[in-house]
Formats: structure tokens, C-alpha cells, sequence
């Protein structure tokens, strides 16, 4: 496990999405909802979709636009077909302005 710094708190938005560019992996979706702040695989799991780009934050999910297909932001579950596999989650922790993932 590898602690990565993928954002400062002042990057994200409530009910908004960010993509964080990491160096030595594939981008992660970083979400904030609230006060609280979740990870996730950036790429949706039914096609090729960036759920940062393409999705949607609605009720605790991610809804991917290409097909409609949803996620529970906070486990990564699919919950609406067609997506059907899980998104790839990531902890998160927060040092002062630092938003960092654990990869
Ligand atoms: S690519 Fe995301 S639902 Fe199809």
C-alpha cells in the first residue's frame, strides 16, 4: 500500500467529481460529498467511460452518462445495470490541505 497525494481539499467541489492524474497509475475519481471524500477507479467498468468527465454524482452514486450504468460511490458495488462489475476503491486520508489516496 502506497500513500499518493491526489489533490488539495481546495481542488474539490461538494457534489462534484474530480479526476486526480496520478505518475505511476491510471487516474482515480475523486468525489465529495458533504464533508466527507471517497476514491474510486476512474474508468466505469461496463465500457470505457471516465466517470469524471462522463458521470454524475446522484443520491451516493455515480451514474455513468454513456448507458445509464450506476455505482455506490462508498463501495464501488454496481447498482444499476449495465455495469455489473465493481469499481476499484481506494481509502482516503486527509493531511491539512492534502487529499491523499492509498494505492
Ligand atoms: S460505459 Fe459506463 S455504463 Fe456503459
Amino acid at each position: 500500500m502506497t500513500l499518493v497525494k491526489a489533490c488539495t481539499m481546495s481542488d474539490l467541489e461538494d457534489g462534484e467529481i474530480f479526476k486526480a492524474e496520478l505518475a505511476d497509475h491510471a487516474p482515480l475519481a475523486l468525489y465529495m460529498i458533504g464533508d466527507e471524500i471517497f476514491a474510486t477507479a476512474d474508468i466505469c467498468t461496463h465500457g470505457e467511460a471516465s466517470l469524471s468527465e462522463d458521470g454524475y454524482i446522484e443520491d451516493g452514486k455515480v451514474i455513468c452518462s454513456w448507458h445509464d450504468g450506476a455505482f455506490d460511490i462508498r463501495t464501488g458495488e454496481p447498482c444499476r445495470l449495465p455495469c455489473m462489475d465493481p469499481l476499484q476503491t481506494f481509502p482516503i486520508r486527509i493531511e491539512g490541505d492534502a487529499v491523499f489516496v492509498e494505492i
